[in-house]
């Protein structure tokens, strides 16, 4: 080794010296800060392959901090902290769940109780249902009796608040990537309907019209005209006006400086290897996509909102979403506290399965994979009586014999979404078990349903004009004194 090199050698030691006493500097401020597990594996990550690297240059170990990340994280028990377990990529074999991708090769589709181990959530159990209902006096909705809703994080903390007479907000969003809306793109809309009905809380949802820009194949011209027709949609349902404050951020952000200031903050607080852990981008993903996160993250703070809660930080949020969105929130938790403001509760839903069954996927593009807003009556019924995966047995003798399989077969799984008479789908579920009921019954059942549901949208988005979504996007004080 000639001597330039070795003096080069020794310069790269010193560089990766003092790289590494900075990150083992930034590991510990991230433990001291009770970080996110998986924020903090990813830091000593960083950490230990500095140090490889000066091993292998220099032959020796460096001493310092990093060790200690070993600690086993399942000490932590407190529910404010259980989001600090750590989220490993899906392993061999195991169901793929991230805001991209939600794939399962199982017939009976993902397995939401080990989703609940990885993320490190809470079970939306028996207990908490009760709690709900004595809480609010209201019986609770069918999707938190059915588990679709199945998971939390720190919904008791929200239902303290609100038995205390304190104040909280519901935050729930859409990506606007087709204009038709499904059945399915109706449950957290229906339950957050709900949930403000049950409160009577101010309510915001947010529009990522960037996010679809920034991630699918589209324009931004195209992005912004499927927010505006899914905003009807949305609208459609029935949302309050003087309760609901319904955001594009493409027209949003612009408006609001302050939304925009609480951005930056979450962007400074949150490094590209943080992001890269939690979602899988790469040294290839656009500067967009890895900035995007703290867009959705932001509205889960009050202040992002100044008109509606006068200046208010720390107004307390709840983001009832379907669970392949909590990685954004796994990361706002654990920024919040660095920023002094809450953490988030959040509410998650199950998915809803595509006509052809769990396995398959739903998608916006198949016209024949779900049921649209915009379908006709005569359409519903021949999609559901053609494509709604049957859990029966080839021939009737079979099927009274041995009975149907109410844990794949479609109709039964949409009728637990839609059906709201309880009694009535315990016996479905009974008689379609035992070779009572054939699949063609519970078709004939989710038809009405459906026809219902979707008619009485269809009825009320007549009567959503430009102006009245553009009354629910006016950036104003909703009928909540702050
Ligand atoms: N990223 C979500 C989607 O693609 C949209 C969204 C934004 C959202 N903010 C949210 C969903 C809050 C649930 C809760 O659909």
């Amino acid at each position: 080794m000639t001597t330039p090199s070795a003096s080069m050698d020794s310069q790269v030691a010193g560089n990766l010296k003092s790289q590494i006493d900075a990150q083992g500097n930034k590991v510990r401020q991230l433990k001291t800060d009770k970080a996110e597990k998986e924020i903090i594996d990813a830091e000593v990550k960083t950490l230990l392959a500095l140090k490889a690297e000066y091993k292998a240059l220099t032959g020796e170990d460096v001493g310092g901090s990093g060790k200690k990340s070993k600690k086993d994280p399942s000490q932590k028990t407190a529910e404010s902290q259980m989001d600090t377990l750590n989220i490993s990529p899906a392993a061999e074999g195991e169901d793929i769940v991230d805001p991209w991708t939600v794939s399962t090769t199982s017939a009976t589709g993902i397995d939401y109780d080990k989703l609940i181990v990885r993320f490190g959530s809470q079970s939306i159990d028996e207990a908490l249902v009760d709690r709900f209902e004595k809480v609010t006096g209201k019986s609770a909705h069918r999707f938190l009796k059915r588990g679709i809703f199945f998971s939390h994080r720190e919904m008791s903390k929200v239902l303290n608040l609100y038995e205390a007479g304190k104040p909280f907000y519901l935050y729930t969003g859409r990506g606007p990537s087709s204009g038709a809306m499904h059945v399915g793109h109706l449950v957290p809309f229906v339950f957050t309907k709900w949930l403000q009905e049950t409160f009577d809380v101010p309510l915001v949802i947010q529009m990522t019209d960037d996010e679809k820009y920034l991630f699918k194949d589209l324009t931004v011209e195209q992005v912004r005209k499927m927010a505006l027709d899914n905003v009807k949609d949305i609208i459609a349902l029935g949302f309050d006006m003087e309760k609901t404050f319904i955001f594009c951020d493409f027209d949003y952000i612009g408006q609001c400086p302050e939304f925009y200031r609480l951005m930056v903050k979450i962007q400074k607080h949150c490094t590209f290897n943080q992001v890269k852990g939690i979602f899988g981008f790469d040294d290839s993903s656009s500067i967009g996509k890895i900035a995007f996160p703290a867009v959705q993250a932001a509205p889960s703070f009050s202040e992002a909102f100044p008109l509606i809660f006068n200046g208010k930080k720390n107004v307390q949020c709840l983001i009832p979403c379907a669970i392949d969105q909590d990685p954004y929130f796994r990361m706002t938790r654990d920024i919040a506290p660095r920023l002094k403001l809450e953490k988030p509760a959040l509410l998650h839903s199950v998915f809803f399965p595509a006509l052809q069954g769990a396995t398959s996927k739903m998608s916006a593009s198949d016209p024949n994979s779900s049921i649209f807003l915009t379908d006709t009556m005569k359409q519903i019924k021949t999609k559901i009586n053609k494509y709604a995966f049957s859990g029966g047995r080839d021939t009737v003798e079979e099927h009274r014999e041995k009975g149907g399989d109410c844990a794949v077969d479609v109709s039964y799984q949409y009728l637990k979404f839609f059906l709201d008479d309880e009694e009535k789908l315990k016996k479905i579920e009974k008689d379609y078990t035992s070779g009572e009921l054939l699949t063609g019954h519970l078709k004939q059942e989710l038809i009405e349903i459906l026809q219902k549901i979707v008619g009485d949208i269809q009825e009320r988005r007549k009567t959503v004009t430009d102006e009245v979504a553009q009354q629910f996007l006016k950036p104003r004080k909703l009928k909540y004194d702050y």
